[in-house]
């Protein structure tokens, strides 16, 4: 993992059947749970047909089962499911990795001044086509993003989602305090808009609606019991917030909610806790946080680049996933530094040595794709290379730089390939 550029070349259309051929990497065990080196197997093809992925395996075998099938031919380059950013706020596209602020003065200064210009729906429609454009070309083909309170935000988002045949997540960010005017909403309108983009859009091709509230300080209690109860009515829905991120932030939820045990617990007590939830960050965790936490089987999101960006902490990865976690990787877009899981692999990679231990390369791989996938309980749709799956792969060109006497190595391209079901 060099963490080369990589640029769109082209994006294909495969109705099937088809077969590409290349080293088709497929994980067959988690390189948490086995020895890493054990975890994954190359195969030399892989066979889809209607935008799923039919088999894998021998070129030859393959070619024998679909005689027909025209043949993809990628040499020996890399055949990896499509990245899956668990965590992402697509509106921050436009202030990404803006500098010297923590956390709460970062909101203030750059993020939320940013986010009320969704109020206008072709602002939204603007950023969204830049944020696919810039995902897609870094080899992302799956995200869960926050968007703004603007019911109209979540709309760009999943309409352009559904026109490039994307699977997506998103919710609209719910905020009732501690927020400017303009990008306020109240625990009424957030039920209620909320309650409307579930029945306008949950479900519908490949896009899924989730329960968003920003995160416990900028939401009133009434407002959290609100979403709550929501959640309550819509079970299967994902809710995603953010969670003990900064120690200035948890001081500030402490002063906030008095008489909550922690952080967790403004969640928890109005039914913002559950297996189907994902919790942003979660860097400082209590003992009572995490066994709750495990108990629920609720995924826990590491945004790399963000934390070190925005001066947040380090998530000790090794420690969470020994005590027996869910764990997806996110770039945190915009508070994160870059649109790449690659470089978020590779930010991970440095925040475990920090931490104490080096993760191995299967398992950032796997994080960025069956990791985030099974966080966003898409586990088994997403993230791998099995039969069954949808086929939203990327192709890698891996080349070396050429050696340059006179200055810095031109940026190397890369290759990737995207086949969206038909
Ligand atoms: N906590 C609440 N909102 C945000 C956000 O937009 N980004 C990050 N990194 N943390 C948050
Ligand atoms: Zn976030």
């Amino acid at each position: 993992m060099t963490g080369k550029m990589a640029t769109p070349q082209t994006t294909t259309k495969v109705a099937g059947p088809t077969i590409l051929t290349g080293r088709v990497l497929s994980f067959e065990h988690s390189p948490f749970d086995t020895d890493p080196t054990d975890a994954a197997r190359c195969h030399e093809a892989v066979a889809l047909q209607g935008g799923r992925i039919e088999s894998l395996g021998d070129l030859q075998a393959l070619k024998s089962a679909h005689p027909d099938a025209p043949v993809i031919d990628y040499g020996d380059r890399l055949i990896l499911p499509g990245f899956v950013d668990a965590h992402v706020h697509y509106p921050q596209t436009a202030i990404i990795a803006s500098w010297g602020k923590r956390l709460i003065d970062w909101l203030n200064t750059y993020t939320f001044p940013e986010e009320t210009r969704f109020a206008d729906p072709d602002h939204a429609a603007t950023i969204t086509a830049r944020y696919f454009d810039l995902t897609l070309a870094q080899g992302t083909t799956t995200v869960c993003s926050y968007a703004t309170i603007h019911p109209a935000s979540v709309d760009a988002f999943f309409a352009e989602a559904q026109r490039r045949g994307l699977r997506v997540a998103a919710g609209k960010t719910c905020m009732d305090r501690n927020a400017p005017d303009g990008l306020r909403d109240t625990a009424q309108t957030a039920h209620d808009d909320s309650a409307a983009l579930i029945a306008r859009w949950h479900g519908v091709d490949r896009l899924s609606y989730v329960i968003t509230p920003r995160f416990s300080p900028t939401s009133s209690p009434e407002q959290l019991e609100a979403l709550g109860s929501l959640w309550a009515a819509h079970p299967d829905l994902l809710m995603q917030t953010h969670l003990s991120e900064q120690t200035d932030e948890i001081a500030w939820v402490k002063s906030l909610y008095p008489q909550a045990r922690d952080y967790l617990d403004t969640y928890e007590q109005f039914g913002l806790l559950g297996p189907n939830g994902l919790y942003g960050h979660a860097i400082h965790l209590e003992p009572r946080e995490r066994d709750r936490l495990r108990e629920v089987g609720a995924a826990l999101v590491h945004c790399p680049t963000s934390n070190t960006f925005i001066g947040s902490g380090l998530f000790d990865m090794a420690a969470r996933m020994a005590e027996g976690q869910r764990v997806g990787l996110a770039t945190d877009t915009g508070g994160g530094s870059s649109f790449s899981m690659l470089r978020t692999m590779a930010a991970a990679y440095e925040i475990g040595q920090l931490s104490g231990t080096a993760l191995h390369p299967a398992q950032l791989v796997w994080l960025a794709t069956q990791g985030s996938a099974r966080a966003l309980r898409m586990g088994d749709r997403i993230g791998t290379i099995a039969p069954g799956f949808d086929a939203d792969l990327v192709c890698w060109i891996w080349r070396p730089r050429p050696p340059s006497p006179s200055g810095p190595p031109a940026p190397t391209p890369c290759g990737r390939r995207y086949f969206p079901p038909s």
